[in-house]
């Protein structure tokens, strides 16, 4: 049993059988889950991990148990700890997806739970298997893992999926990282403390287009309103690093533009279409390593 709670966990040999078995699986319906079940735990919104994950499952042949809404709908709305909610869950299933709004809250369900818990995003902490699937859309677009440069643009303080992308990152050789934001949405220390001890080159910077112009990857981020108190401040910071069309077209060939979505104008819809816009199929790619994830802990 094997809990999913950050990218630190991880080494570059897990992620390469993690890669290995999603490519192996592109396609396929298999048996290979028959009986297993999956309970998915969601306390805060979400479209593709949840449904991602649910669909993985069925194309293993196994099956979904599912609170979309748990927040409103279980019993926590009781007074129900999560500790005593996951002792439960862990009698009807043999893995748990959770989302919570709260750090802390995944570490806690860990703590106390005989299946695997997997981080389907804890508040502003982390989204470990967003940055899987986002590194294997790097892997599958660009064809390396190592010697490339990431730009994370615009929401890096608030937005989980880039923080884990940013940990991950730091296992792999010759990353160059640049981290387009103004001071009020800055990675955060402990990002940059991590990467600093690993000796990663990382720089800080509010050019988008330069930027945009000398990366392989360039990582666009949604301003989260639900995590900006002040609505003042959201207003005046969303605005800030649109990509457009004539932005995206300075991008060098071969690179790539991803985003773990939803979106909420960031991106405009006529980048769509750009050889470099592949945050569609990175969605798609999300399946693939959820399913990959889910055999390897389950098969
Ligand atoms: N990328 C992502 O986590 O999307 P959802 O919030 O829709 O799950």
């Amino acid at each position: 049993m094997q809990h999913i709670l950050e990218t630190q966990q991880f080494d570059r040999e897990a992620l390469n059988s993690l890669f290995q078995v999603a490519t192996s699986l592109e396609g396929k319906r298999t048996k290979d889950l028959d009986g297993k079940i999956m309970a998915s735990l969601f306390f805060a919104p979400s479209t593709r991990t949840r449904l991602s994950f649910e669909s993985a499952m069925y194309r293993l042949g196994g099956h979904v148990i599912s609170m979309e809404n748990a927040s409103e709908s279980s019993s926590s709305t009781k007074g129900e700890t999560i500790e005593d909610t996951i002792r439960i869950v862990d009698n009807y299933a043999d893995v748990i997806v959770l989302r919570h709004p709260e750090v802390g809250m995944l570490a806690r369900a860990a703590a106390v739970s005989e299946v695997s818990v997997i981080n389907g995003g804890d508040g502003i902490g982390q989204h470990p298997t967003q940055a899987f699937l986002d590194l294997y859309t790097i892997f599958r677009e660009i064809g390396r893992t190592d010697d490339f440069h990431i730009a994370f643009v615009g929401n890096l303080a608030y937005y989980r999926a880039a923080r884990s992308l940013a940990y991950l990152l730091g296992k792999y050789n010759n990353v160059k990282m640049t981290f387009v934001s103004g001071p009020e949405l800055a990675m955060k220390d402990d990002v940059k403390e991590y990467l600093k001890e690993r000796g990663v080159q990382f720089t800080e910077t509010d050019d988008l287009v330069g930027a945009m112009r000398e990366a392989d990857v360039v990582y666009q981020t949604r301003i989260a309103e639900e995590w900006i108190p002040d609505h003042d401040q959201y207003e005046k910071l969303r605005g800030k690093y649109v990509i457009d069309r004539a932005l995206v077209d300075q991008m060098k060939e071969g690179s790539i533009l991803i985003h773990p979505l939803p979106r909420a104008g960031e991106i405009t819809p006529e980048v769509d279409d750009s050889p470099h816009a592949v945050y569609f199929k990175q969605a798609e790619y999300g399946v693939l390593v959820r399913m990959a994830l889910l055999k390897l802990l389950l098969g």
